[in-house]
């Protein structure tokens, strides 16, 4: 049997760890397909290298691009990669530009694809990760499903023949890596003079969140008011947009830093305060953590990490600075990401059903 997997950004490449070494394991083939998407190291070579994934067998380069022109660039490269190595089944991840193109790109050839991630939705149409992974559901010919919640969208979508409840295969990833990084103080401790607890991490990337100057003003403005240092870990796009409109990134408590590796960040998650994030996979990380999240969003995939208590959605300065500051939350024992296993159920439905 052979897979196919497409990935192209970061949080795809943490999902592609957990289902490679589950084929290896399996004996399955699997191919690995970059689109290149994301092309600066810190946000693709060094998961390759972290994670133990090796290289990819096939790197399209397409790059950066408004939404069609890097969508389109990866659809007319995608065709002559599945006809060369027709797979049993191209296997797409989440919701970015990536996904769909994969998708669509294997429908079209009657190839079986299945999406790793289905179900998940935040109900808001103007982000284009909804568009993706409501396109990438609606067209694959397998659902793997994280979450309870998720089979129920799907279930109310008309999907349910389709859908098989996985877990999340990120929390595989998270379970390995938190155990080898667990005797290693963050290097951000060092590199910036932080005490343990005595800080806040920060992501801030999404769309809807950094390419508005006032709405980026209003999230940094309300960062830099915060009682302890924030570091943000400053992915290229909100770089780029504060420089455009000339928004500073390092104000007050606020402190920018590049990105970090994937043990490096959970490391620097276990050692801070408190996340301020808009971004999904660190909602999820800081909640199997236990370590309190406040995302920058009006609302989330990751419901469960709302309903537990880890995570509150605050979506205007005001907000941020009172769910920052809050009591730390009431601990529980609830698993609604799975036992850390889910990557070796994709690779058994998907033998099931080559
Ligand atoms: C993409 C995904 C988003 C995911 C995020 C993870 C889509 C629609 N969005 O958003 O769901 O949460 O990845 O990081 O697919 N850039 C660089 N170097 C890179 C990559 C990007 O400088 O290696 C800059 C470019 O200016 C680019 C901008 O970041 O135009 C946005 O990159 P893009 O891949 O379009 O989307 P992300 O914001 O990364």
């Amino acid at each position: 049997m052979k897979i196919l997997s497409v990935v192209g950004a970061r949080p795809q490449f943490v999902k592609l760890a957990p289902i490679h070494k589950a084929a290896q394991a399996a004996g399955v083939e699997h191919v690995i397909v970059h689109t290149g998407q994301h092309y600066d190291p810190m946000l693709s070579d060094v998961f390759f290298e972290d994670l133990g994934i090796g290289a990819p067998d096939v790197h399209l380069g397409v790059g950066s691009g408004s939404h069609g022109v890097q969508t389109g660039a990866m659809l007319a490269a995608l065709d002559a990669v599945f006809d060369e190595h027709r797979p049993d089944w191209v296997l797409v991840y989440g919701d970015t530009n990536s996904t769909v193109a994969a998708a669509l790109s294997a429908v079209k050839m009657h190839i079986p694809v299945a999406h790793l991630e289905a179900g998940l939705r935040s109900f808001n149409r103007r982000m284009p990760e909804e568009h993706n992974r409501v396109m990438t559901d609606h067209a694959a010919d397998l659902l793997l499903a994280p979450t309870q919640v998720a089979v129920d969208h799907l279930n109310d979508e008309g999907l349910a023949d389709r859908t098989v409840l996985v877990g999340d295969v990120m929390t595989d990833v998270l379970h390995q890596v938190r155990s080898e990084v667990a005797d290693t103080p963050s290097i951000l401790l060092d590199e910036l003079g932080l005490a343990t607890g005595g800080f806040y991490l920060a992501t801030i990337h999404r769309a809807e969140n950094t390419d508005d100057a006032d709405r980026l003003t209003e999230i940094t403005a309300a960062l830099g008011r915060l009682d302890k240092p924030v570091v943000l870990l400053a992915h290229p796009r909100v770089v780029a947009k504060a420089a455009a409109h000339g928004i500073p990134l390092t104000s007050g408590s606020l402190l920018s830093h590049t990105p970090l590796a994937y043990p490096d960040l959970i490391a620097a998650v276990l050692a801070s305060g408190g996340v301020v994030t808009d971004s999904g996979g660190l909602q999820k990380e800081a909640f199997l953590l236990r370590v309190p999240c406040t995302t920058v969003r009006s609302e989330t995939e990751w419901v469960e990490t709302v309903s537990l208590g880890w995570n509150v959605l605050a979506n205007n300065a005001e907000e941020i600075a009172t769910a920052v500051t809050r009591a730390r939350p009431a601990d529980t024992s609830d698993t609604p990401y799975g036992d850390g296993h889910a990557a070796e159920r994709v690779v058994q439905v998907l033998q099931d059903g080559a």
